[in-house]
């Protein structure tokens, strides 16, 4: 349970909030590479820490994330020509660059210096894996570029999504945090997905419903342990890492691809799910990448042309109730990742955490607030850099593994819990 002081200030991530600040404090993924696929083509509106921006790829391949608006009269500049190294207003040609640089005001005398007054606000936007990453904080605690085994292994080891998901993003990410609810709202898919079944690994998850949860504090977050029995007295570990903001790692089943997921706020009471899929050693295989694409495992189908998963509150995620009591979907939803958001999204736009019941299985969610809320206060009232950001906190990995019931999970699966590129994982 928070206060609701609490619950405000870990929700809100707009511009001068705390957790805005925090937020900004990071390399953050705001679209796919393959959303500006060329030079001069189309801009992409892009909505994040409720900021309205506008990304571009301009004739030599620079990208911009820049203010949507123009500095004239406020026309989108969407609607925007992406002409000769920069993006020209349709309404009075005022023309700016991927710095948000205005370069030209045609009905002034260029003389006169006017344009070289006019700036809009912009951000560095770069490409790092499949992804292209903003930083939108101050320009001098401009970070390093992100680590994320996910985004540096070689693009055919890796396959990406988004999703929009109509809820603030912390009662998303915290579905990431509690992989307690696996054994119940995921049960009748983890013996049919395609990316998830025929592994060792599902049969305990099954057998024990009773995970005991233990969580330990990495340099950039948490590894919350699940732990289950397994033969012979030993014990079956699933352990999710969460790094600092909102980075989740799924534990792996047998061979499978390694799914996780960033949460990211585009505004207070929407987000982009991110669902990332890789393996460490070997490229996707066609079906993989296919099955993908299809929308299964942590991935979803969408209303054409748009982001918005085919399933959504307006047609109730297209609830089956013969699915539900047939147990072929526990819920009666079909599919992980709409699993997830169809019963996020019902605790409303924004969670009321003032009125929860919580208990131990939601220890990793606890620890993960409270470490937002201190980060956020040291970083506002002393300047304190979070953790999270610099790249040896983002070298961790999830592991699933079959310890000795006298192992703590933290020293026996040390190395499986640090990404090591090329490396295979640790995986029942
Ligand atoms: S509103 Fe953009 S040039 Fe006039
Ligand atoms: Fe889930």
């Amino acid at each position: 349970m928070l206060k609701k002081e609490q619950n405000d200030l870990v929700c809100a991530t707009g511009p001068g909030t705390p957790m805005g600040q925090l937020f900004r404090s990071y390399w953050l993924p705001v679209l796919h590479a393959d959303d500006l696929p060329e030079n001069e083509c189309p801009p992409v509106r892009v909505k994040i820490l409720s900021e309205r921006l506008l990304a571009f790829r301009d004739t030599q391949g620079k990208y911009g994330l820049i203010d949507e608006f123009c500095a004239h009269r406020g026309v989108s500049l969407w609607f925007g020509r992406n002409e000769e190294n920069g993006l020209r207003c349709p309404y009075h040609g005022w023309k700016y660059n991927t710095e948000g640089q205005c370069i030209e005001v045609p009905s002034e005398a260029p003389e006169s210096g006017f344009c070289q007054k006019i700036k809009l606000k912009s951000y560095p936007l770069v490409k790092r894996g499949p992804v292209l990453w903003a930083y939108m904080g101050p320009p001098e605690k401009q970070p390093p570029l992100p680590e994320w085994e996910f985004a540096m292994v070689p693009p055919e080891q890796v396959y990406v999504s988004k999703r929009w998901q109509e809820c603030n993003w912390l009662q998303a990410m915290e579905g990431g945090i509690d992989s307690s609810h696996v054994s119940f709202l995921h049960r009748g898919d983890l013996g049919h997905d395609p990316l998830f079944k025929g592994a060792k690994g599902n049969e305990y998850n099954l057998k024990d419903m009773r995970p005991v949860f233990e969580v330990v504090e990495s340099e950039g977050g948490l590894y919350i342990g699940a732990r289950r029995n397994a033969e012979n007295g030993n014990y079956y570990w699933r352990i999710t890492p969460w790094v600092m903001p909102c980075f989740t790692m799924i534990p792996p089943r047998a061979d499978h691809p390694i799914h996780g997921h960033f949460w990211v706020p585009m505004d207070d009471e929407n987000c982009w799910a991110w669902s990332y899929d890789f393996h460490p050693t070997r490229a996707l295989s066609e079906r993989e990448v296919n099955d993908m694409k299809e929308g299964l495992g942590i991935h979803c189908k969408y209303v054409p042309g748009t982001f918005r998963p085919a399933a959504n509150k307006d047609n109730d995620y297209l609830m089956d109730r013969a699915a539900q009591k047939a147990g072929r979907y526990y819920s009666g939803i079909a599919g992980f990742a709409i699993q997830d958001s169809s019963l996020q999204e019902s605790m409303g736009p924004i969670c009321d955490r003032t009125k929860e019941n919580l208990v131990s299985t939601d220890n990793g969610i606890i620890m993960a607030r409270h470490r937002l809320m201190r980060a956020a206060k040291a970083l506002v009232d002393k300047g304190v850099t979070p953790p999270g950001i610099d790249p040896e906190h983002q070298k961790v990995r999830s592991a699933s593994i079959v310890l000795k019931p006298e192992q703590a999970f933290k020293d026996a699966a040390k190395d499986a819990l640090t990404s090591q590129l090329g490396k295979s994982h640790a995986t029942v």
